[in-house]
């Protein structure tokens, strides 16, 4: 009976459930939205229900299309959203309030208390974090002042805290978990001793008793519940979505870098297996750890993410309606022999990696009479490369080693111009895979080596394939040029909204 992994990519805006084979490959994929709630300026939340039913949904749906038998999946691979909320009962499994999304900013003011108080060095050495509302740790306390009740049951050991993995092992399995990579992200944790820490707890006001249990990226965590697929199919890989396609980009050494084009933009680069402070602010994470708590092996990672990538390409569609489809923003864009000097700022939710400006704006500069909508495509499209290119030039400020290729998935991945412009401004190549879901696959990848499915890391490195490679082809010279324009650009949507 042929065998599958099963994996779960449960992402912000949408579930997903991806089948995969022993050689690697994709044999069935099943997607579903679910709803946004933005019940306040700057405030994102989910309903967890919704995150579970359509997960779940996902999951029998792609057995019952491709036919795959509950007993032909040898395991499950969780992938989820970071750093997102969830505070639920542990006796009912109800959550007692939204889930507040990573993408939230209710907790700007909180972050922006501490730093004066003088706490953001000391997050920043614990936890390899910029001190930012974007974490867990400020959403978990606002949580626990502002449902009422919650700090009391919490304190009584009656509540759970997790970020999405840890909830739906949670519903999956019983079990309360969540991986070192996804603890990396809460702001409570310790990525040199990989534990909770004592003093940030204090620091946030957090109850001990309603974390999680950290564990390994790839290790048998629990068995699923017979309600949900009438087998107990063993849960053996976790890893925040960003981790997941990481891995599943196969970057195993350092220097090896990937970019997601997704609602953002998550550049992430392999940095060994030590956590390196940024001296460029960046992000040091942690990564993955395969195998249980006696593994000798983390990896870490340096990271930069940018606010607006794909979501630049949906306001052209929504906010300014010059598109129909997303997809149209390629012809749009290539109507137009260039930018003809326009350039697009879309700092509409301040600026992420290495600016990290609350305050900046979106900004559109160098319009002339002669501007259109194809010029605007273009800088809009063009913006997703700048920013990126920031990200990878502070990487290599920060590097041991040189960064010899950026390996691209997500959804704006498809978009040739948009890769050849990547390629023309990073000044190294650009490689698209042929399995461009990386994140499934990477998720699936570590349950796989949690369970024997595969063997080593080599034997999964082999599966990975490049489908095309953009290279490079304007001078330094020019480069350098458009990288100071932009610069100059950027430089004007910085601080517009200080209060
Ligand atoms: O840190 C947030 C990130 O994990 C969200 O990724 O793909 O769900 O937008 P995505």
């Amino acid at each position: 009976m042929k065998q599958y992994i099963l994996a779960l990519d449960q992402g912000t805006t949408s579930s997903r459930a991806v089948l995969f084979d022993r050689d690697g490959r994709l044999c069935g994929s099943v997607q579903q939205e679910f709803p946004q709630h933005f019940p306040q300026p700057g405030w994102v939340e989910h309903d967890p229900i919704d995150i579970w039913n359509s997960q779940l949904a996902c999951a029998r749906r792609v057995l019952q299309d491709t036919g795959v038998a509950a007993a032909q999946v040898a395991g499950i691979g969780i992938a989820n959203q970071r750093e997102t909320t969830v505070l639920w009962d542990r006796a009912t499994g109800l959550a007692v309030a939204p889930a507040i999304v990573w993408q939230d900013r209710r907790t700007a003011d909180a972050c922006e208390r501490l730093r004066a108080q003088g706490h953001a060095g000391l997050i920043g050495h614990i936890t390899g974090l910029e001190l930012d509302a974007y974490f867990s740790a400020t959403k978990l306390a606002w949580l626990l002042d502002n449902v009422p009740g919650a700090r009391r049951r919490a304190e009584r050991g009656e509540l759970a805290f997790g970020t999405v993995d840890s909830y739906l092992v949670f519903k999956l399995t019983g079990r309360h978990v969540t991986d070192v990579g996804n603890a990396s992200r809460t702001m409570l944790f310790n990525i040199h001793d990989l534990c909770w820490d004592a003093s940030l707890l204090a620091l946030f006001d957090i109850p001990p008793a309603v974390l999680p249990q950290v564990v390994s990226s790839a290790e048998v965590v629990g068995f699923c519940d017979l309600a949900w697929f009438g087998q107990p199919i063993p849960v053996a890989g976790i890893a925040g979505d960003q981790q997941a396609a990481t891995f599943g980009q196969a970057c195993h050494r350092p220097g090896m870098v990937k970019n997601t084009y997704g609602t953002g933009c998550f550049m992430l680069m392999n940095a060994g297996v030590r956590p390196v402070a940024s001296r460029n602010r960046l992000l040091a994470t942690v990564g993955w750890r395969i195998g249980g708590a006696s593994a000798d092996r983390t990896d870490y990672l340096l990271e930069g993410s940018v606010f607006m990538g794909g979501a630049t390409v949906q306001w052209l569609r929504d906010g300014l309606g010059i598109i129909e489809r997303s997809a149209d923003v390629e012809a749009l864009a290539q109507s137009v022999p260039d930018n003809g000097g326009v350039f697009l700022v879309p700092a509409f939710a301040g600026l992420g990696a290495p600016h990290w400006d609350p305050y900046a704006r979106g900004t559109l500069v160098g319009m002339t009479r002669g501007s259109g909508r194809g010029h605007i495509a273009r800088a809009a499209l063009e913006a997703i490369a700048y920013q990126s290119a920031e990200v990878l030039q502070a990487m290599q400020k920060d590097a041991a080693c040189p960064v010899l290729e950026v390996r691209a998935d997500g959804g704006a991945a498809r978009n040739d111009l948009l890769m050849q412009f990547q390629a023309d401004l990073l000044g190294v190549p650009v490689v698209r895979p042929t399995v461009t879901e990386t994140t499934a696959l990477g998720a699936a990848w570590l349950a796989g080596l949690a369970l024997g499915f595969w063997q080593s890391r080599e034997e999964i490195a082999a599966q990975w394939q490049a489908e095309r490679q953009f290279d490079p082809a304007i001078s330094a010279d020019r480069r350098e040029d458009l990288l100071a324009t932009w610069a100059r650009a950027v430089e004007r949507s910085r601080g517009w909204a200080l209060p």
